[in-house]
């Protein structure tokens, strides 16, 4: 199968994984990847927060599962966020900006990303979940941490390394398609 069709039909999202570490030539190539997307316009309004540090992810998750407890869905285990992969990519843009399609931008990065990934033989999970935290008042707290710029908020994340789980590939749901000829 061409290459290309086989990484986007063998992704999976991989909710496990080791505690081995990215090189830098792999970080290279997946923001290398992220940055190659298309964006409307080229607008290019987005950042990428390459997140590394294990407390600060750690401390994260214990904010997310406060959260969720909170808001009545029962407390989730804080590893059910990032699933202890060792590095977290967090998309950020401008809160506000003349671009409505902002947020689809930077989901095309993320799945370039994830495509990438399935290449280099490693595994990703997109997370939206961290938006949890971000709308709570803890949010401004994790966008200085990680290094958002001015005025921008969280879009989507994505996880990424060596996954130590995989599985089926989703069901293709039936009906999603027609064609007007
Ligand atoms: C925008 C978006 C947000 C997602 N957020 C989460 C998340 O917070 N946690 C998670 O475990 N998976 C998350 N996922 C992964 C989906 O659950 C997953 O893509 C879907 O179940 C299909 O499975 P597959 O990726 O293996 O094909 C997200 C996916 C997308 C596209």
């Amino acid at each position: 199968m061409n290459e290309v069709l086989k990484a986007i039909h063998d992704r999976r999202s991989t909710r496990g994984f080791s505690d081995v570490q990215l090189t830098e030539a792999e970080l290279d190539q997946l923001l290398g990847a992220a940055l190659a997307a298309p964006t409307a316009r080229n607008t290019q309004m987005w950042h990428f927060s390459v997140v590394q540090n294990r407390e600060l992810l750690d401390e994260f998750s214990r904010d997310f599962a406060q959260i969720m407890a909170k808001n009545g869905g029962g407390a989730p285990a804080p590893d059910r966020l990032f699933y202890r992969a060792p590095t977290v990519i967090f998309i950020s843009r401008p809160e506000t900006c003349d671009n409505r399609f902002v947020d689809v931008d930077c989901g095309i990065a993320c799945e370039n990303i994830a495509l990438a990934a399935q290449g280099m033989g490693l595994g990703s999970v997109i997370v939206g979940l961290p938006m949890q935290v971000f709308l709570s008042e803890r949010g401004a707290y994790y966008a200085e941490k990680f290094g958002f710029p001015e005025g921008y908020r969280f879009s989507i994340a994505i996880v990424v390394g060596h996954n130590t789980v995989t599985k089926e590939a989703h069901p293709v749901g039936e009906g999603k398609v027609n064609f007007v000829r």
